[in-house]
């Protein structure tokens, strides 16, 4: 297994195993492989990268910015993350991850956020921060990794417009 950026030819094999990986998870509407496709679409893809063995593509992560107070703060938001399912609990999203947050690192960017559960993400450093507030979720599900910033920006967050549609 490696971890490569994207390229075109992924695109729908990208879209397939996130809706696979999505199929039975509860809070998802399913629109996942659509929004990816978006922020494709809209240049929001910073980070966009594929754990690929041999020709089967088993995961991908994306990375978009997001912004703070309306601003853009060079601050970005990790998902959709997928893993296909017959390949979970191998390692392969703690991967995708870890290399994704590497990436947006060598990038300089300040740092990034997650909505998701605190017991899969804390172990890459994600924290809860008072600081940062998301609308409409558990705040103990939305957690932040400083990257490069020597403070962490205060305020309200939006993800790329891609997730509103
Ligand atoms: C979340 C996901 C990407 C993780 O990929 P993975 O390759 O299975 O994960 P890893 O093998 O790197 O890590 C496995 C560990 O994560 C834990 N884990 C996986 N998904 C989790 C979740 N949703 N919540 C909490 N823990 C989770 C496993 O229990 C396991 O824990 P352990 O190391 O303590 O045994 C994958 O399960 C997936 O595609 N899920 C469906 C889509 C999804 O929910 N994406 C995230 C939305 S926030």
């Amino acid at each position: 297994m490696h971890i490569r950026q994207e390229r075109e030819s992924d695109c729908s094999a990208i879209a397939e195993v996130t809706a696979q990986a999505f199929a039975n998870v509860t809070h998802s509407d399913h629109t996942e492989p659509d929004i990816i496709k978006r922020l494709r679409e809209a240049g929001d893809l910073l980070v966009s990268l594929v754990a690929i063995d041999g020709s089967h593509l088993l995961g991908h992560v994306a990375f978009s910015p997001i912004m703070i107070n309306r601003q853009h703060c060079n601050w970005y938001g990790l998902g959709p993350v997928s893993v296909r399912p017959d390949r979970h609990g191998q390692g392969i999203g703690s991967a995708l991850i870890r290399a994704g947050l590497a990436q947006l690192s060598s990038l300089n960017a300040g740092g990034c956020v997650v909505l998701g559960d605190p017991a899969y993400y804390r172990r890459f450093g994600f924290e809860q921060d008072d600081r940062l507030r998301y609308e409409g979720a558990p705040p103990e599900y939305f957690m932040r990794l400083t990257l490069n910033a020597q403070q962490v920006p205060s305020g309200s967050v939006a993800y790329a417009p891609a997730f509103t549609g």
